[in-house]
């Protein structure tokens, strides 16, 4: 079987390679094995290959956050699942052509769902449902602030948070995307800046925000802390600027404000397996309806088995089998 393998970090069409490696056998008791039919470039993929993710396993290492397979076996305990069932995989090194994991890491999706959207239902749409359901209670009407509102996440959570009444201010770096994020259920598209709390006030009529998502970091993690009101919650869950968050401490000691982090495994791990699938099976189900769908740039079918897709926002590279290297592709 072939499997993606870097060997030293760095660029990651330049370190990563295709290496034929032993099959990864048959299933325990408790596992299953599944052939990888796709997988994205997430781009925790590429902070991966540079040695720049929180993760930095020892070398030789197999990337792949995300990916759809369909399994082929299951060891005798497992039940949730069986051959043909098409799974996610909530364990990582998925850039393989198969994976043998522990049953409750195969996360069953109904029959007929577009593959690469599957792919990449791992991680992005659990991100933005927990975040909005696990820090604060919130009923219709209420709003949420967020940026990097033209994410992948972000644009999720316009949709997610529309889906339960509640409003979004949605803060971008780019004027043009408003129209677009509207049409997703945005309610209001601001430019982030200086005057960002006064220009938010303004345009909610001061209403209080009681739930802030912010994945910049630096200042910017300060200006979504402005905006929230009095004891407001603000959930910061990566750093686009590579900084640690920077806030006004009398947001803190006068406003009570909550600065608090997200991470999807630590979430998800408060749950038992059967309350993970179905949040899985709800996302997927949502995904089916058209209700969410993630951008793709382009997918490669340079294997019979494996399209892969590439997340809008990132630029596109392709991976090709017969030189075993990443392309960098200018779209
Ligand atoms: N904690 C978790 O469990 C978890 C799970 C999933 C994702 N994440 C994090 O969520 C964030 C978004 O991920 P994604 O996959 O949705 O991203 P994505 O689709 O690649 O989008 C990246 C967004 O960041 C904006 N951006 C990039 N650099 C920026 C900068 N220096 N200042 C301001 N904005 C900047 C881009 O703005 P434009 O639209 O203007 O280009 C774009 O909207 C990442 O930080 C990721 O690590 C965390």
């Amino acid at each position: 079987m072939k499997q993606v393998l870097i060997e030293q970090y760095g660029t990651p069409w330049e370190v990563a390679r295709c290496a034929e490696v032993a099959d990864v056998g048959d299933p325990a008791a408790d596992e299953v094995v599944f052939d990888v039919l796709a997988f994205p470039i997430n781009p925790a993929d590429m902070g991966f290959c540079r040695g720049s993710y929180r993760l930095k396993p020892p070398l030789p290492a197999t990337p792949g956050a995300e990916c759809v397979g369909r399994v082929t076996a299951v060891g005798a305990q497992v039940k949730h699942v069986k051959p043909a069932d098409l799974v996610i995989n909530l364990q990582r090194e998925n850039w393989a052509q198969k994976r043998r994991v522990k049953g409750d890491d195969a996360i069953p999706l109904p029959a007929g769902i577009d593959l690469r959207q599957a792919a990449m239902v791992r991680i992005n749409p659990p991100t933005a449902e927990l975040m909005l359901s696990d820090f604060v209670p919130l009923k219709g009407g209420d709003w949420v602030i967020q940026n990097v509102a033209n994410s992948a996440v972000g644009r999720l959570a316009i949709v997610l948070a529309h889906q339960r009444g509640l409003r979004t201010v949605n803060v971008v770096r780019r004027p043009e995307l408003a129209s677009e994020l509207s049409r997703l259920g945005a309610d209001l598209v601001v430019v982030d800046g200086d005057d960002l709390a006064v220009r938010v006030a303004r345009e909610t009529g001061d209403a209080p925000i009681r739930l802030g998502l912010e994945a910049i970091g630096g200042k910017a993690t300060g200006r979504i802390c402005d905006c929230v009101a009095t004891d407001g919650t603000v959930v910061h869950y990566g750093s686009m600027s590579g900084q640690n968050p920077e806030v006004a401490r009398n947001n803190f000691i006068y406003r009570g404000v909550k600065l608090t982090g997200f991470m999807l495994g630590r979430f998800l791990a408060k749950r038992n397996a059967q309350k993970i699938r179905e949040i899985y099976a709800d996302l997927a189900r949502q995904v089916m309806d058209g209700k969410l769908h993630a951008p793709v740039i382009r997918s490669s079918r340079s294997r019979k088995h494996s399209p892969m897709p590439t997340k809008a926002g990132a630029t596109a590279r392709s991976w090709s089998a017969p030189t075993g290297r990443f392309r960098e592709n200018t779209t």
